[in-house]
């Protein structure tokens, strides 16, 4: 399957990108713990270059649980720090603060040695598009958050939100784009739906996602569905009988059937499913 995807915006995103990170101290790098790895842009290396930095393992709670904690060694092992989370069920946030304060102890003490105590750090939230990046943002600032209004020095528009009296988000996440390194890169974020479904053949990337599943997962589709095929094309068609997937005239309607399969496979009622390991 080809996915092309260049987003016009690019250039423009990346310029402001690079504008707000100037004004912070911290970059908090959303990534999807089913793709940790395909969901990542290296970009932001180079563009957060100096700044302490964060990786946040998103929906955790849609990912297998043992490969969450295999990503988790993994990032360490990067010099990351690193927090599982769930920013719709809150989740892990609580540990965030912490982590916080760890990540940027060197920015702490030198502001302390220069005198100045208590600035907060100013942190932002990046990742690529669905990664859930405005959903962190309302869980982890809660309600009791403050917007604190433009202010001197900083870029008309921006708004930022104190936590607490440590901690300032800029209420705008910075959105990354996707990378495709490589074509099965692009099939992870498509099944993860970080590219835009409409650019997508998506009976062929539910086939993708039935190989997936009759190499890692292989009781899934017989338990879900009752389908014993290894064949993907035969099993996208039995999904369509089993769901009643028809078309006008009666015809198996595969496309619908994909969708169901896809979407199901988005929402977690598949299980708990990761579609890549670090040694990958
Ligand atoms: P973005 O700003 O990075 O583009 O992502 P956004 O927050 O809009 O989240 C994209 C989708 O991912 C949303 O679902 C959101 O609810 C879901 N999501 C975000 N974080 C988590 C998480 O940790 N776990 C789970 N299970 N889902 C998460 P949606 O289908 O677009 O909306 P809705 O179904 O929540 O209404």
């Amino acid at each position: 399957m080809n996915i092309q995807w260049y987003p016009g915006h690019m250039t423009k995103a990346k310029r402001a990108m690079k504008e707000d990170i100037k004004l912070i101290d911290l970059i908090i790098e959303l990534v999807d713990a089913r793709v940790p790895l395909s969901s990542r842009n290296p970009d932001i290396d180079e563009l957060g270059a100096g700044k302490a930095r964060i990786v946040l393992l998103n929906k955790s709670d849609l990912a297998d649980e043992r490969c969450n904690s295999a990503w988790e060694t993994y990032f360490v092992a990067q010099g990351c720090h690193v927090v599982k989370v769930n920013s719709k069920s809150g989740a892990g946030l609580k540990q965030i603060n912490g982590v916080v304060q760890e990540a940027c102890k060197e920015k702490i003490e030198r502001d302390r040695r220069r005198g100045i105590l208590n600035r907060p750090v100013r942190a932002m939230v990046v990742g690529i598009p669905n990664v859930g990046k405005s959903t962190f943002i309302n869980s982890f600032a809660g309600k009791a958050c403050t917007k604190t209004g433009n202010r001197p020095g900083v870029t008309k528009g921006n708004q930022w939100i104190r936590l607490n009296k440590s901690l300032e988000l800029l209420d705008t996440p910075g959105i990354l784009w996707p990378k495709f390194e490589d074509q099965q890169v692009g099939i992870r974020l498509a099944l993860i739906g970080s590219v835009n479904d409409e650019i997508l053949n998506k009976d062929e990337l539910a086939m993708e996602l039935i190989r997936f599943l009759n190499e890692k997962y292989p009781r899934v589709l017989s338990e879900k569905y009752g389908i014993e095929t290894e064949d993907a094309l035969e099993a996208l068609m039995q999904v369509a009988k089993a769901k009643a997937c028809l078309a006008k005239g009666g015809e198996l309607d595969l496309v619908k059937a994909s969708n169901l399969l896809i979407d199901d496979f988005r929402s977690g009622k598949l299980g708990r499913m990761t579609l890549e390991l670090p040694a990958q």
